[in-house]
C-alpha cells in the first residue's frame, strides 16, 4: 500500500507517517512546512515540499498512490475568528483540490482529520457521532464543510472516506522517534509545560467556577500515537472495502485543566505558576467523546492516552 500523507511533518501528521511505516506502508509525504518540520521527516518516507494550493504539485504526487491521508489545516480557533479567509481557502479550497485531483487520478480512499469542533456546544455528554452539528467558530465550520461534500464525493466520483474526528490531541511518541517541537503551541498542555520549564514565567486557568468536580473545565485528552493507530486502521478497512463514514477519536474519560496542571507538576516535580482567570468565551464546561463506533467499526482502543502517559512524553519533549 502506497499512501499521500499530506501534512506529515506536523504534530499528528509525523505520529501517523511512523504508524504508517510500522505497519509496512509505503509513504510519501507532502507538506508546505509552514507549520511542518524538518526534524518530524522519516528518512524511510519519500517528501515533497509542496501547497496544497497547487494542484499541479498534487498532480504531480498523486499518481500511484493508493490512498490521501490529510492533516494539512490551520487549527487555530482563535485565529479562525479573526481570519476566516485563511481558514476558508487552505481548509476548504485546499481539500477541495486534493478530493478533485484524487478523482482525477483515479484515487479512491481518503481519510480526512475533522475535529469535535464540527459539533459546537455539547448538547449532551458523552458526545457520539449522532449529536447536532452546530460548530461556534469558524475553524468547526471549515472541518463541517469538507465533511458535507465527502459523501457526494463518495457518490459522484466513487472515493471512499473516513473522517476522524479528534477530541483533544496531545502527548508524543514514547519513543522519542518524533523529535519537533509543536511550534507556538495554542493549546492547553503544551502551555503548561511551558509553564514547568520557564519559557513562561506563568498561565492563566479560563475559569475556576464552572460547574464540574473542581471547577474548571473538562476535556477528553487523546494520545497523538491512539490518534495515529486510528489512521492506519482507517486506511485497511477502507482498503477491505469498508464504507464511509465520520468517527469519534477520544477517551470517553474527562480530565479537567486542574488536573492536567497538578499532574504535571507531579510528575515534572516543577512548579507551575498559575492564576484562575475569567473564562474564556466558547468553553464547554464539559467535552467528553463516545467512540464507541471506532472501536465497533475500526476495532480501534486507545491505548496511550492514561493521564501520566500523557504527561510523561510530553515533558520528556520539552526537557530536550
Ligand atoms: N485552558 C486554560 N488556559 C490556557 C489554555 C487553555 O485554562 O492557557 C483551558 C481552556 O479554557 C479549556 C482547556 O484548557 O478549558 C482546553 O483548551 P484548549 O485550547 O487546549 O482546547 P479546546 O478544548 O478549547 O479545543 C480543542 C482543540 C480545537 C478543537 C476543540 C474541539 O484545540 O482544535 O478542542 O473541541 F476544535
Amino acid at each position: 500500500m502506497h499512501i499521500l500523507v499530506i501534512g506529515g511533518a506536523g504534530y499528528i501528521g509525523s505520529h501517523v507517517v511512523k504508524e504508517l511505516l510500522q505497519h509496512g506502508v509505503q509513504v510519501t509525504v507532502f507538506d508546505d512546512m509552514s507549520t511542518g518540520q524538518n526534524e518530524n521527516l522519516f528518512p524511510q518516507a519519500a517528501f515533497i515540499k509542496g501547497d496544497i494550493l497547487d494542484v499541479s504539485a498534487l498532480e504531480a504526487v498523486m499518481n500511484g498512490v493508493d490512498g490521501v491521508v490529510h492533516l494539512a489545516a490551520k487549527k487555530a480557533v482563535g485565529e479562525s475568528m479573526e481570519h476566516p479567509e485563511k481558514y476558508a481557502v487552505n481548509n476548504i479550497t485546499g481539500t477541495l483540490n486534493i478530493l478533485n485531483v484524487m478523482a482525477k487520478c483515479g484515487v479512491k480512499n481518503f481519510v480526512f482529520s475533522s475535529s469535535a469542533a464540527v459539533y459546537g456546544m455539547p448538547q449532551y455528554v458523552p458526545v457520539d457521532e449522532k449529536h447536532p452539528t452546530e460548530p461556534i467558530n469558524f475553524y468547526g465550520f471549515t472541518k463541517l464543510e469538507i465533511e458535507r461534500f465527502l459523501p457526494w464525493y463518495g457518490n459522484l466520483k466513487g472515493i471512499n472516506w473516513i473522517a476522524l474526528r479528534y477530541f483533544n490531541a496531545v502527548g508524543y511518541d514514547a519513543d522519542g522517534d518524533v523529535k519537533g517541537l509543536e511550534k507556538n503551541p495554542q493549546n492547553l498542555l503544551p502551555i503548561v509545560m511551558e509553564t514547568a520549564v520557564g519559557i513562561r514565567q506563568g498561565m492563566k486557568i479560563f475559569g475556576n467556577d464552572y460547574d464540574t468536580e473542581d471547577g474548571t473545565c473538562v476535556r477528553d485528552y487523546i494520545h497523538v500515537s491512539d490518534l495515529a493507530s486510528a489512521h492506519w486502521l482507517a486506511l485497511d478497512y477502507l482498503s477491505k472495502g469498508g464504507s464511509s463514514q465520520s468517527l469519534n477519536l477520544g477517551t470517553g474519560k474527562g480530565i479537567s485543566v486542574w488536573e492536567m496542571v497538578k499532574a504535571t507538576e507531579r510528575l515534572s516535580g516543577q512548579k507551575v505558576n498559575y492564576d484562575f482567570s475569567e473564562r474564556r468565551a466558547g468553553d464547554p464546561s464539559l467535552l467528553v467523546a463516545a467512540s464507541d463506533t471506532a472501536n465497533a467499526v475500526l476495532g480501534w482502543k486507545p491505548v496511550h492516552s492514561d493521564l501520566d502517559n500523557i504527561i510523561r512524553t510530553t515533558w520528556a519533549m520539552y526537557q530536550k
